[in-house]
Formats: structure tokens, sequence, C-alpha cells
């Protein structure tokens, strides 16, 4: 078969399933003018992409260190700004170090890429994000795939093979499904078998303050590793990995994700750390989310989810796609989960509940998404 005609099948496959996928540019202001159309399709939990404090930050940065970190982190591409950046990290959420990558995928694939080989077990929940499904394939460790949120299962697995070196993987809130990790429960029984838990908190840190680990007091653990994402809550770009130094010192001599890319961009990680000072000094910003996406989680009658983002399930792709397209219509703007992005193939309208917009906007956003989609229910 021709590249040109695998192309083509390939194309009207995913046209057949309902699955074609587009990119659609925005303009700079669709998400902060009024004139424009209200966004709850983002990441931007706390609306601190366009923080004037975070926008100056990003912009200085830009002038003093230019462009790009210009080189690898090990090279030259080692700023004093990623090292307060970090220092800022680490003390937010209560751990004793952390190193920051160009994205959270690549925090995540470091993680595991270095920590897991070969002969190494590697447990994961079914509901893992799609960059440490990834990690793991990278890794080539073991791999034990266990149900979601299943305790009793991990502790299986983790019995099933005494003395192998094991991570185990969770995210703190689960960006599908939008539900929390039993978190306290997975650290026990990671202890009593030598095991790292390794806890993505993509969608916890910010929304829970220094997220769900810090919370529940595993935080500083040995045997507890966090990674995380500056492009959510943060509202920048790039990623970090938090936990025992040790661990960090492994990641910086042997994560190939990590080595063989260049440094987070000046600009990203004055954002972030801005950012980070941002959520550190206004809590009420995490209380809004938390009433926000409440409230419409009850007028829909779908469970209120740990995080800042609202699931709705819809019958088909196809359903996902038009009621996304009639709210658009209505100048809100949502996303929508469909097959692969979903781990059990439900396809559901995905509705940010950040805090980045005003209680106005919010109304008439909830008001709108309850008359398109609330009936189904
Ligand atoms: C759970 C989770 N982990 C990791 C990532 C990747 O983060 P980034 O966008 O910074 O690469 C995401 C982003 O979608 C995510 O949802």
């Amino acid at each position: 078969m021709s590249w040109q005609t695998w192309l083509e099948a390939a194309a009207t496959a995913r046209e057949e399933a309902g699955l074609t996928r587009q990119l659609r540019p925005r303009g700079p202001h669709d998400a902060t003018s009024k004139a424009h159309s209200i966004d709850l399709a983002g990441n931007d939990y706390l609306g601190l992409s366009g923080h004037l404090d975070v926008r100056r930050a990003a912009a200085e940065a830009a002038m003093l260190w230019g462009g790009g970190a210009g080189a690898s982190r090990l090279v030259t591409g080692t700023l004093t700004l990623h090292g307060e950046l970090e220092a800022e990290l680490a003390d937010w959420l209560g751990q004793p170090g952390a190193l920051t990558f160009s994205s959270g995928y690549h925090a995540n694939l470091s993680v595991v890429s270095a920590l897991a080989d070969k002969s190494a077990h590697v447990v994961s929940d079914a509901h893992i994000h799609a960059s440490l499904i990834d990690a793991v394939r990278l890794s080539r460790s073991q791999l034990t795939v266990v149900p979601h949120n299943n305790v009793a299962a991990v502790q299986a697995a983790l019995a099933a093979r005494p003395g192998v070196r094991t991570l185990v993987l969770a995210e703190s809130v689960y960006s599908v499904l939008g539900d929390e990790a039993p978190l306290i429960e997975l650290a026990e029984v990671c202890a009593a078998y030598g095991a790292l838990l390794v806890v993505d908190e993509a969608h916890g840190v910010g929304v829970h303050g220094p997220g769900l680990v810090a919370r529940h007091g595993l935080a500083g653990r040995p045997d507890v590793l966090v990674t995380a994402t500056l492009s959510k809550s943060l509202g920048s770009q790039g990623g970090a990995v938090l936990g025992p130094r040790a661990v960090l010192d492994h990641l910086v001599n042997t994560a190939r994700p990590f080595i063989f890319d260049t440094g987070l961009a000046p600009a990203s990680a004055a954002a972030a750390l801005a950012a980070a000072r941002v959520a550190r000094s206004r809590p009420e910003l995490a209380d809004t989310i938390r009433a926000r996406v409440t409230g419409l989680a009850k007028t829909l009658g779908v469970p209120a989810p740990a995080g800042a983002v609202l699931s709705v399930p819809v019958p088909s792709p196809e359903a996902a796609v038009a009621a996304q397209a009639e709210l658009l219509a209505e100048g809100v703007r949502v996303g929508c989960f469909r097959p692969p992005s979903v781990p059990d193939g439900v396809s559901r309208l995905r509705v940010t509940a950040g805090a980045g917009v005003t209680d106005e906007e919010w109304e008439r956003a909830a008001k709108a998404i309850d008359a398109i989609v609330g009936g189904d229910r």
C-alpha cells in the first residue's frame, strides 16, 4: 500500500467514526475580551495566564534573557531563573526539591523512563494520562494495568512480584473522569511493598493549592514523587518533577527527555514563577472553582469532580461535537473528550469551571450548557 493510499484510508476511517480532529486557531483576545466567546475549554484554571503580573514577568524575562534558553540544561541552558522557579515550586508544594522541564509531558516521560527499565515493574491505573502511558512504553518495563482507583488491585500487583523495583502511577485528579485518587491508601500500600508512588498533579496543583499530595500530608516522603505541569493552573508552559534530591539528581544524569531537550524558555519560567506567587497569595481563586464546579454538576445531575473540569457524558462522539458547536453559537467555548482521549470510550463534553471568567459570564455559560445538554440527562 502506498503512503498516499494509507493516509487516505486512515482519514476515511476517522471520518466514518466521527473522530476527525481540527486545529481551530483563536485570536489573542478570544479568551480575555468580553466581546468574544466565554472560554470554558482551556486549562487556565485559575485564570492566571492573562494576569498582569504573569504577562509582565514573561515579557521582562524575554527582554532580559532572550526568546529561548538557548541550549539543553546540561550545556548552557540552565538559567538562574530556573533555579528560582524550582525553589518556589518546591517550597509551595512542600518538597525537598524540584526540577523543571519543557513540558509536563517531558516530566512524565523522564520520570518513568529514568527510573524504570526492563528489570522494573510499573503498576498503572487504567485511566492514567497518555504521557504516562507513553513513558511506560519508552521504559520497556513490565507493566500491570489495574482497574481505576482500585487499591486492592494495586496491592495484588505488588504482592505478585515481591522484591522487584516497582513504580505505581496515579493522577491526583484524573483528567477525564475528574475524580480523585485514594492517595493515602496508595501511599500506604506502596510503603508496605517498598514501591515508589508517582503522582501526576497536573490537575491538582493550583485547584487544590499546593496539590493533593501536600494536602494529604504526603509531601516530602522519600517514596512519593510528584509530577506537575506549568501549563494549566500556572497559565504558562512547562513541567516539573518534585521530590527527593537523589531522584532529581538521577533525572539530571539519566533522563533522556530532559538531557536531550532545550531548557524551559525564560518567558515560560518567569510566567510560571509569577503565577505560582499569585496562586499562593490568592486561595480564593481555588474556592471560586470549587463553588462553580459543584453548582454546575448539581444542575446537570453529574458527579462533582475533584478538579476544575466537569465531564458531561454524551451519547456519541458526533453528539459531543454537535453540542460543542451549539454552545459555540451561543458564545460559549467548551471542549470535547472523544476516543482515543477517553480510556473507557465514552465521549464527553469537557467544561472547565475556571476562575478566569466573571460571575456574569459563568452564569450565562452555565445556563446555555444546561439548556443544551441538561435535558439529555
Ligand atoms: C494528567 C496530565 N499529565 C500531563 C499532562 C501534560 O502536560 P503538558 O501539557 O505540560 O505537557 C497533561 C496535559 O494535558 C495532563 O492532563
